[in-house]
């Protein structure tokens, strides 16, 4: 069974701390959506869905703690809450497509009254978190056909349950191979500077029994031109309409390895992941975190005091080195401008930067 991420539970949000992971097992319970934020921020609680689910649950919890009756001053409140969880982390579209389905929910059902709207809310956040667990299980269906017996995957990051509602959308597809009883390995990169590939895809991975490799990011081309990958998954955190990925950095460089050494290069992702609104991956923005993760990770300083660092959380890879997209709904090819489109049909007019 996969680890359970999030949950709701007596008008609270319970989140597994994926900071303290893998020596502890704790969980966090967040009283007000302030509490939700923070752990958005912090990382407690990340991955693009696992972010979007936190952020709608984090929205109706600030909801239930409104204490106006009328429409005009409950919306204003819920406003000011959305706009603290919308700011937490900015690349995840996920998120930014989690909080708009939610104050969907709230225009449409204005003239119901706030306590309907609030209890909607709650309805609302619980179905974002089945369905996704849902859809992982269709990109898992779709994508276990792209691995062979005997196969040696490696991935990035963690795309995993712990990314997730549940069970994974690159470790879905992975698991999903396994669950077939394929005879796969998995390398898994450390994924500097907050490794949660080390501390987390090895984790969840080990807890099912899926063998598992870990090795630090630099070793991929060494192992490639080896002979010993025979393909890469990862996630996404948003993906443009030509195609291009955003995801954890470090993604790009592997991606032209996988090309420079012909092995084919997935990503996994649900459909929210989709951006419509950015043409290119330039369009993407990418958060820049602390680059004391990168000088002193964990408090514990491996460069001389006041060195300048970076710290870009993800990068972009351009289209033309992803070999296939694994949605809910089909496996998208090349050429992705066309491919992507067919697949999102009607949402592509969805304009998310107009205010609900
Ligand atoms: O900074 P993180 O840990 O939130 O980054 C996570 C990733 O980059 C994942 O690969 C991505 O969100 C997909 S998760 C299914």
């Amino acid at each position: 069974m996969f680890p359970q991420t999030i949950a709701w539970k007596d008008n609270k949000v319970v989140i597994l701390d994926q900071r303290r992971l893998p020596a502890e097992e704790v969980y966090l319970e967040c009283s007000d959506a302030d509490m939700v934020a923070e752990a958005i921020t912090t990382m407690a609680i990340r991955g693009a869905p696992a972010i979007g689910i936190a952020a709608a649950m984090g929205l109706a919890l600030g909801a239930l703690g409104i204490a106006h009756k009328g429409f005009p001053p409950f919306y204003k409140e819920l406003n000011a809450i959305y706009a603290t969880l919308k700011a937490t982390r900015p690349t995840a579209v996920n998120l930014h497509w989690a909080l708009e389905r939610m104050k969907g929910v709230c225009v449409i059902n204005r003239e119901k009254g706030v306590e309907t709207i609030k209890e909607l809310l709650v309805n609302e956040a619980h179905t974002i978190l089945k369905e996704d667990i849902d859809i992982n299980k269709r990109i898992g269906r779709h994508g276990k056909d792209l691995i062979n017996d005997g196969d040696a995957i490696l991935t990035h990051c963690n795309a995993g349950a712990l990314a997730t509602g549940g069970y994974g959308t690159a470790l879905g597809v992975i698991r999903s191979a396994w669950q077939e009883k394929k005879n796969i390995a998995v390398v898994a990169t450390e994924t500097r500077p907050l490794l949660q590939g080390a501390r987390l895809t090895v984790w969840e991975l080990t807890k099912e029994g899926i063998p598992v490799t870990l090795i630090t990011d630099s070793m991929a081309g060494y192992l490639m031109q080896r002979g010993e990958i025979d393909l890469v998954i990862v996630g996404a955190d948003r993906i443009a309409r030509n195609g291009d990925v955003a995801n954890k950095i470090g993604t790009y460089t592997l991606a032209v390895l996988a090309k420079e050494h012909k092995i084919p290069f997935y990503v996994a992702a649900p459909l929210s992941t989709f951006d419509p609104t950015i043409k290119t991956g330039k369009g993407i923005p990418i958060e820049e975190r602390n680059p004391d993760e990168v000088t002193a990770p964990w408090g514990h300083r491996i460069a001389q005091e006041g060195i300048g660092g970076r710290n870009p959380a993800f990068d972009v890879t351009p289209h033309r080195y992803v070999s296939a997209i694994i949605t809910e709904q089909r496996v998208i090819r090349p050429p992705f401008e066309k491919t992507i489109e067919q697949v999102l049909g009607s949402t592509w007019q969805i304009d998310r930067s107009s205010p609900c």
